[in-house]
């Protein structure tokens, strides 16, 4: 009898443990324990020798590295819902699958959203912070101390409305800030109706009429510096960003130049142009408190990043099977 040889899987981040024990038992999977992030060459040494490449946010799959991966490449099951660091159309070109996680972290990513649109007009860090370093002995209560500003009755202007966009606005409907979205398309009429959302065809005239903008679009070329200079100088001087897509969707050199000048009141950022590295000048405008800093740490649940697993999983062993993954970005 002949045992069919399993797939060489390379995962390039330590995953959960129940989602790497799982990966064992159906594959031949090549982990990475004690989760150092894999250099280029790494990268290139695996791409030459597995049969499915498990990438995450933050390995660069570029065009480059695949052109380096052998003829046995044939899936690269992305542990990300976001996957804008894996070239598709490259992997496509080569006849490489390419598959993501999406759905699973919606509504964890909902949350901090929502965690953001509250911390950074109601001080939340700040007042955080001054607490811990008082030691216990701070001054207490009075009227006039640690003001920041009302959320309810607020407008929220929600970029992109798509499961993650959407997740937001039925927590901030609940918080009684009215919603207003761009998008590529109007969402369904019924969706509309119970969010009582406003649509703007127009971006422009949505960032100058609302107080806080969320920005829930993905990263794409199309949405490079969608929230451009010219588009942050429309915004009202109340008002605050709060960014949990990706860092390049918004010119991030004139964000901190905005806040800095009072021309956006403050943001709430959990992603950065330059990931991992933060600009300096956001992380001075950090300790003014004048944003609110997270290290791309939206998704972080234990339960989504098991479901994350467990979609990887899924779609490997379907594409092994001979199926088309569920989750299949291209092509
Ligand atoms: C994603 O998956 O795109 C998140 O940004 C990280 O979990």
């Amino acid at each position: 009898m002949t045992t069919k040889k399993k797939p060489l899987v390379y995962i390039t981040r330590k995953l959960p443990d129940i989602v790497e024990t799982r990966m064992r038992e159906l594959f031949d999977a090549e982990l990475n324990i004690d989760d150092t992030p894999r250099s280029r060459d790494e990268l290139i040494a695996a791409v030459k020798r597995a049969d499915v490449l498990v990438p995450t946010v933050t390995d660069r799959i570029d065009a480059g590295l695949i052109e380096e991966a052998g003829p046995q490449l044939k899936l690269i099951a992305s542990f990300s819902n976001g996957i804008d660091h894996v070239d598709v159309e490259a992997a496509a070109k080569k006849g490489i699958t390419v598959t993501n996680t999406p759905n699973v972290l919606t509504e964890d990513t909902a949350d901090m959203t929502m965690a953001l649109i509250l911390a950074v007009p109601r001080r939340l860090a700040e007042g955080a912070r001054v607490l811990t370093d008082s030691k216990g002995d701070w001054e207490g209560w009075s009227p006039t101390w640690m003001l920041g500003h009302r959320i309810w009755g607020k407008r929220l202007g929600i970029i992109g409305m798509g499961r993650i966009g959407t997740a937001v606005a039925r927590r901030a409907k609940a918080f009684g800030l009215s919603i207003h979205y761009h998008n590529r398309h109007r969402v369904n009429p019924q969706t509309e109706a119970q969010l009582e959302a406003t649509y703007w065809d127009s971006l422009d005239q949505m960032l100058a009429r609302v107080d806080i903008v969320s920005i829930n679009c993905p990263s794409t070329p199309a949405t490079y510096h969608l929230v451009s200079a010219r588009r942050l100088a429309l915004m009202q001087p109340t008002s605050y960003l709060v960014n949990t897509a990706r860092g390049g969707v918004v010119d991030e050199t004139t964000l901190i130049k905005c806040i800095r000048e009072g021309k956006i009141a403050g943001a709430g950022l959990d992603v950065f142009e330059n990931e991992p590295l933060v600009n300096p000048k956001l992380l001075k405008l950090a300790h003014e408190n004048k944003v609110v800093l997270l290290p791309h740490m939206s998704s972080a649940t234990i339960e989504s990043r098991i479901d994350m697993g467990e979609k990887v999983i899924i779609n490997i062993k379907t594409y092994i099977d001979g199926h088309r993954p569920p989750d299949r970005v291209l092509p």
